[in-house]
């Protein structure tokens, strides 16, 4: 029996997983479950955001399923004690390196994107997003200058077996789609992104089915909002990678509707959707928990195979939003609960 491990988190977190937990369950798929804090909830009940048995649990686990992390009573704290910490542990832990953020438009919801109607309407793209390396886990510190002033630092750097990895499954992820595949980087400033670029180019020579084009992220920021129909698969480093797909959200409709795998390559995976503990929302009951059932979907198919269940819970979020079930950052007035009702009735 599969064991799934069920992260909540802080903030929105627990309400969100909440609602996935039950299209998991309504689906009756022999899952076996085992919860455990992560993030500030963990801080404040085990003194660390990433508990040895936390993190010794997402270890045994087939999949993980997370909610979100972040608490703003924990901002002044040492680094390593914050809430993030935790998943930027788990996914360094894990060694998972390859996240996939699909971002389409869902029907209907072309009045809740930012952009025109038929500019939105085109929206269907995966970003992967390296998530092992870059500036994210470079040394960092702060430091007194000779002269006395205040200085952080963080160094940003990628080597060439970090860059093929994420590569391959850039290509490998455009030729199960449209063929196309876009490199984002910043290579006429950083030699990070140079090198990022030269190997992406090595790689593509076993891809020749692949249509590979370069884009300076600058210019992909802009590209997303002008034309996001262009893009089938962006791959891109880890900040890059971030900070887009925030942004490819909002195309689409809005950050409540995004999912992410989290991948080793082997098979294993946590599953999260791509926003954050929301404290602006938090405990209210606002939160669109859609992005945490897709992300369970993904769980599905990724993890376990299970690519006809996948499809269900899919077609499920589909049928309600096209139902007209929406919440608040829909343009709706549902409440967290109302939606996952929505889409456990359109399991049928
Ligand atoms: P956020 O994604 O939490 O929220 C940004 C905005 O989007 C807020 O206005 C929020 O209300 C809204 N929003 C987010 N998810 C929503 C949902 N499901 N439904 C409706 N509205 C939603 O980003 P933030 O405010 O910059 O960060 C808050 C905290 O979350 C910080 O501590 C940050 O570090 C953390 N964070 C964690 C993760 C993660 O756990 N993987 C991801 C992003 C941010
Ligand atoms: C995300 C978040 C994380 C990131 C933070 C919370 C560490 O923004 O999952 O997108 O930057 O990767
Ligand atoms: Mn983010």
């Amino acid at each position: 029996m599969p064991l799934i491990a069920i992260l909540p988190g802080d903030g929105i977190g627990p309400e969100v997983t909440a609602e996935a937990r039950r299209v998991l369950d309504a689906l009756d798929l022999g899952l076996s479950f085992e919860e455990a804090p992560v993030g500030g909830a963990a801080y404040f009940s085990a003194g660390h955001p990433l508990p040895p048995a936390t993190l010794d649990l997402a270890k045994r686990a087939d999949a993980i399923l997370f909610g979100a992390v972040g608490d703003p009573r924990c901002d002044a704290l040492e680094r390593h004690l914050r809430p993030e910490q935790a998943i930027l542990g788990l996914r360094k832990e894990l060694g998972l390196f390859a996240n996939l953020r699909p971002a389409k438009l869902f029907p209907g919801l072309e009045d809740a994107s930012a952009l025109r109607p038929e500019v939105a309407g085109a929206i269907d793209m995966v970003i992967v997003r390296e998530l092992n390396g870059d500036v994210y886990f470079g040394e960092k510190g702060m430091r007194t200058t000779a002269s006395g002033r205040r200085e952080g630092y963080d160094i940003m750097s990628y080597d060439e077996d970090e860059v093929a990895r994420i590569a391959k499954v850039g290509f490998e992820t455009a030729r199960v789609r449209k063929g196309k595949l876009c490199s984002v980087d910043k290579a006429n400033v950083l030699e990070t992104s140079q090198l990022w670029r030269d190997v992406v180019i090595e790689i593509s020579a076993q891809y020749p089915d692949i249509a590979l084009t370069h884009m300076y992220v600058d210019n992909a920021a802009m590209q997303l909002v002008r034309n996001p129909g262009q893009f089938d698969v962006i791959v891109t480093g880890n900040l890059f990678g971030d900070i887009l797909s925030d942004q490819a959200s909002m195309c689409a409709g809005s950050i409540g509707m995004l999912p992410s795998a989290s991948l080793d390559g082997s098979g294993k995976g946590l599953f999260e959707p791509i926003h954050g503990s929301a404290p602006d929302i938090a405990g209210q009951g606002k939160a669109n928990p859609c992005a945490t059932i897709l992300s369970a979907a993904m769980l599905l198919r990724y993890s376990l195979g299970m690519d006809a269940a996948a499809d269900r819970v899919e077609s499920a979020v589909t049928a309600a939003l096209t139902g007209g079930a929406r919440t608040a950052d829909l343009g709706g007035t549902l409440s967290t609960a109302a939606m996952g009702d929505a889409v456990v009735k359109a399991l049928g």
